[in-house]
């Protein structure tokens, strides 16, 4: 990327960010109006000084009330408008963050399975953590720093033109100085913010990692393992950190050196007895006094530049995200009244991005049956066979690379997503539980008005009673991060309560009981029985006993359709299955039958 690309695309990224704005332009307008007034109350002081010293040289000393008075005047009106000025602009910025997090947090919750393949939980945390707070330094920072300092530098300059042009224009020579260093330091800034962001990412992604599998690292002694390589990451971090810290601090000097230089310039000639003459003492030491002033506005909108280099930074990478698009959801039709017949024809499927696809195998390789409605179809296979990916593919978390799913006879595609996964409850392999109570976990999203007494019925179907009524608060227990109170059995039974509760025409269970011990199963069969009458069920199950009396069989075997019928037919057939299910009988999971 050449330099003007990049300062480009900052200044389109910049402006994007200014469009999140918009909205507040009337508190930000009255911000401004603070630090003008602020601006203001600076070149105030100088003429005050002017006046001072000129009544003193005059002998005016009936002037000292108002003068004092004025002092006192100028610095509370000052203090109001940079309060004014403050807090809207800060006021302002916190809506854009707040704009912003809503905004990715929708937009991240809408998009493809990929993304959340692609990218862990920790370092998309701290995107809308870390990288958004950056954003508010460069909105409210930079705005308040650009708005306030430029106002007093204009109010000043206009003040020194005013008592004296000529001197007032030497004095500026030092500009094209003072913009070459901020021009070299710019970019600098931005690629060091970039990388920190990486860094920053890193590091949450680190911790959030062991923080997730502690109990693996005590066992395996990963500790100073997982320490080296944090180590590595936030020393990085502090190394990148601290670049960035002289860079900022060799620039203000630069800046600082060239602004005494021009400093003494200007008294070497202001105090020639030519010119000395052609000013009163006031007009002199008021101009000193602006040109002392304007040093410290000037040095901040040169630094200014670092604040908004990393905001740049920080939105571009939020907005790269926002940029991903969400999942295709084009199709219109609805399922009214679903039926809840599931068709699959020669369906292929691989997983990966677009562009990272080519080349890898085909995890569903020409999958072609139907599940009739309301009838029962148990997926079994070996494992990595491809069936919680065919369950996948039916709730079009994916979408298949060849043929087509289709429910009650309508292609996925043409259906509104919404429509599809109303119709479908869901108990996942990986069972997964929020920090909330039972209750408010079977209750889960578009179900939590449901009454107490479905909710209680859902959980004892699933047998979740049976530990619940154990527990301090019953269903209103909570439970823990991702259910880390409860044992994988328990955490299952209430992912199938929520299931029950759900009711919906299509119900898919991904190795739904394999954590249950057989009593507990049983009874949780006993009551899918009376769930699954009329209703379209996928079951997909390793314990073949739980699966006798299917409906319909389907054995996979590496993404291809080995074998599929009923139990009985099954065996008569002498293959894959029969194989299967004598090694269960060999190592005792069926024989209690
Ligand atoms: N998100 C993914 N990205 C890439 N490959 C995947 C992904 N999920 C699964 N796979 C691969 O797809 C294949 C099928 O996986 P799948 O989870 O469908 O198997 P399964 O039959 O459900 O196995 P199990 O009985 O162990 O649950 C496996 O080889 C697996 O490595
Ligand atoms: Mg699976």
């Amino acid at each position: 990327m050449t330099e003007s690309d990049s300062q480009s695309s900052g200044m389109a990224v910049y402006n994007r960010l200014l469009g999140y704005m918009r909205r507040d332009m009337p508190v930000l307008l009255a911000g401004f109006a603070g630090f003008l007034v602020y601006a203001a109350c600076d070149s105030a002081f100088a003429w005050w000084m002017k006046e001072l010293v000129d009544s003193i040289q005059d002998g005016l000393t009936d002037r000292r009330i108002e003068l004092s008075a004025l002092i006192v005047g100028i610095f509370i009106v000052r203090g109001i408008g940079g309060i004014l000025g403050g807090y809207c602009t800060e006021y302002v910025s916190r809506r854009v963050i707040n704009r912003l997090r809503r905004e990715m947090f929708d937009h991240i919750l809408r998009l493809p399975s990929t993304f959340y393949e692609k990218y862990s939980s920790a370092s998309v945390l701290a995107k809308l953590i870390y990288n958004i707070e950056n954003v508010a330094a460069a909105s409210a920072n930079a705005l308040r720093i650009i708005v306030r300092g430029g106002f007093t530098v204009i109010g000043l300059l206009g003040f020194m033109f005013y008592i004296n042009w000529k001197l007032s224009g030497l004095f500026l020579i030092i500009s094209p100085a003072m913009a070459l260093i901020i021009l070299v330091v710019t970019r600098r800034f931005r690629s060091l913010s970039q990388r920190i962001q990486q860094v920053m990412g890193n590091v949450s992604e680190r911790a959030g990692d062991v923080l997730k599998s502690y109990e693996v690292v005590k066992i395996f002694d990963g500790y100073e393992h997982e320490e080296t390589v944090f180590e590595t990451v936030i020393k990085k971090d502090r190394r990148l950190r601290l670049k960035l810290a002289l860079l900022n601090e060799t620039s203000s000097m630069l800046i600082q050196l060239i602004f005494s230089l021009a400093l003494s310039a200007l008294i070497l000639v202001a105090m020639q007895p030519a010119i000395l003459k052609t000013m009163s003492a006031g007009e002199f030491v008021a101009f000193v006094t602006a040109a002392g002033f304007i040093a410290r506005p000037i040095l901040q909108l040169t630094q200014v530049n670092a604040i908004i280099q990393q905001g740049i930074a920080a939105a571009d990478s939020i907005f790269s995200v926002l940029d991903l698009p969400v999942e295709r959801d084009q199709g219109s039709l609805a399922l009214d009244d679903c039926r809840g017949e599931i068709r699959f024809e020669r369906v292929r499927f691989r997983y990966g991005s677009a562009d990272s696809r080519q080349g890898r195998q085909w995890i569903i390789d020409g999958v072609d049956f139907l599940i009739p409605a309301g009838s029962n179809c148990a997926l079994v296979g070996r494992s990595g066979s491809g069936k919680t990916t065919l369950a996948r593919l039916v709730a079009r978390f994916y979408e298949p690379a060849e043929g087509k799913v289709s429910v009650d006879g309508i292609a996925l595609p043409d259906l509104g997503i919404a429509s599809l996964r109303e119709n479908i409850a869901l108990v996942n392999q990986n069972v997964s539980l929020f920090n909330a109570s039972i209750a408010e976990n079977i209750a889960y999203g578009a179900m939590r008005n449901a009454s107490r007494d479905r909710v209680i019925e859902a959980a004892e179907h699933a047998q979740v009673m049976e530990f619940a009524a154990n527990l301090p608060e019953g269903l209103d227990t909570q439970i823990g991060e991702a259910g880390i109170t409860l044992s994988g059995g328990q955490r299952q039974r209430i992912a199938i309560a929520r299931a029950f509760l759900k009711n919906a025409p299509i119900l898919i269970l991904d190795e739904a009981t394999s954590a249950l011990d057989t009593h507990s199963e049983r009874l949780i069969q006993l009551a899918l029985q009376d769930l699954m009458q009329n209703r379209t069920s996928l079951i997909i199950a390793h314990r073949l006993s739980t699966v006798e009396n299917a409906d319909q069989i389907v054995v996979l075997d590496q993404g291809w359709i080995v074998e599929s019928g009923t139990h009985r037919e099954l065996l008569a057939l002498g293959g894959l299955y029969t194989g299967m299910y004598e090694q269960s009988i060999d190592d005792g999971s069926i024989a209690d039958r």
